[in-house]
């Protein structure tokens, strides 16, 4: 197998998005959008990922300190994709292999793709391989330039585009995958010869073309992953891409999902099989959803959330960081956070756990089988005994539990 690198470009401004966090930092269904696009090049098979950083990068470096395959590069002066590419130079000059170049909002793209771009390169040996993608409305991306028996000749940006060839439907997602050392021939010589003066790495296909080499396009992309981000609303479009995957992998697993337009679910959750998630519930964050679970209509279950089988969460239950045994009930209007919650237990329309107490949050434990009445404040800390009943209307802290366990 040849050896492949990745190189991923992530310091733009970003000046569409009007952010001061970095654009890869923004969410995409629960994950920051350069995970997504570093997750995929490991799924291919990389050594190494690249990651050139500029605006923001000590945040971004931060959210990813844990990664031990990533070297940070970094790129001053935003001059363009060309020069981000470049700026990797002093560790890559003599790397023999293949190079992957993607770019960091580019959160849509799947490794079955990438598998095609590899596969393509390997067959047929060019330069450099790429992936395009054919959209009904191709504004803002480059365009894919073919002669007539359908090479592709170059790549022109949308800003540089004649009318003619802003009418031209393929599109250029960044997708790359290059010879290394024709990529860093090519790179070093691009000129700044556009209306944006910037320094194109889209010119890299013309450049080695020129000399003499082959470059082949694929038109291997999907127009639902081909969808980079430059502003909010072209973020809520991939969130909105993301989130049909999401439900769609699920629902292939055997969960229920009433009415997924009306429902979001983070892409960290897990979700048994013969669950079935009602409309308008949210799930944000690391939760775990055993089988046959009802949850929703109007839940919300945060991160920390972890259910067992046969949970029945209904309208209005919010839970966070806690865990709920098998067979527990909460059907109306409630709250539990920062609780373990035992088998069977009920809890009734409109309780709540007051787990916050102004300066600290604390844990509220309810033994199995625990029956909680209507309109119930459970004040933590707090323990309740397994078979404990507790009537509608208490208000319940630890020191009541106890003096009623020694009048009794
Ligand atoms: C780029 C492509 C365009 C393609 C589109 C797909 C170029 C010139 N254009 O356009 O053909 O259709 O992606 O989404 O490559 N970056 C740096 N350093 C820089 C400039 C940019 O690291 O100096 C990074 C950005 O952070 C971003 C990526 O490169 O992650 C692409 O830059 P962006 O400005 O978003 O280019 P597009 O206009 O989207
Ligand atoms: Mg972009």
């Amino acid at each position: 197998m040849a050896e492949r690198v990745a190189i991923i470009l992530a310091a733009g401004i970003s000046k569409r998005m009007h952010t001061e966090l970095p654009k890869v930092l923004h969410e995409v269904c629960g994950r920051p959008m350069l995970a997504y696009v570093l997750d995929t090049c490991r799924q291919v098979g990389v050594e190494k990922i690249y990651v050139v950083v500029g605006f923001g990068n000590e945040q971004i470096e931060e959210r990813f300190s844990q990664a031990e395959d990533i070297v940070w590069i970094q790129q001053k002066e935003q001059k363009g994709t060309a020069h981000a590419v470049l700026c990797c130079r002093q560790y890559l000059e003599d790397f023999k292999g293949q190079t992957l170049v993607l770019c960091g909002d580019g959160p849509l793209i799947r490794a079955a793709t990438l598998k095609t771009l590899i596969q393509k390169h390997e067959e047929g040996q060019p330069a450099a391989t790429l992936a395009t993608a054919v959209l009904d409305e191709p504004a803002g991306y480059g365009r894919i330039i073919r002669d007539k028996n359908g090479n592709i000749q170059s790549i022109v940006e949308d800003s540089d585009c004649t009318p003619r060839q802003l009418a031209i439907n393929e599109v250029n997602p960044s997708y790359y995958l290059f010879n290394n050392k024709l990529l860093f021939d090519a790179v070093q010589d691009i000129k700044p010869d556009n209306v944006k003066k910037e320094f194109y790495l889209t010119d890299a296909v013309a450049h080695i073309i020129s000399t003499g080499h082959k470059v082949l396009a694929v038109t291997a992309v999907r127009p639902d992953e081909a969808r980079g981000v430059n502003s909010r609303v072209q973020l809520t479009e991939a969130n909105k891409i993301m989130q049909r995957r999401i439900q769609q992998k699920l629902m292939d697993n055997g969960v229920t999902i009433v009415d997924p337009d009306n429902t979001w679910i983070d892409i960290r959750a897990q979700i048994g099989q013969d669950t079935v998630i009602e409309p308008f519930t949210y799930i944000h964050g690391d939760v775990k959803i055993g089988r046959s679970c009802r949850i929703g209509p109007f839940a919300y279950l945060r991160h920390g959330t972890v259910l067992g089988n046969d949970v029945v969460l209904g309208v209005f239950a919010e839970v966070k960081n806690s865990t709920l045994g098998d067979g527990v009930r909460a059907r109306h209007s409630i709250y539990l956070g920062d609780a373990v919650v035992g088998r069977d237990v009920n809890v009734g329309a409109g309780s709540i756990t007051a787990n916050f107490d102004g300066e600290n949050v604390n844990r509220t434990n309810i033994g199995n089988d625990c029956y909680i009445g209507s309109g119930v404040v459970l004040i933590a800390p707090l323990e309740l005994k397994e078979g404990t009943r507790i009537s509608a209307g208490k208000i319940v802290s630890q020191e009541s539990i106890d003096k009623s366990e020694k009048t009794e």
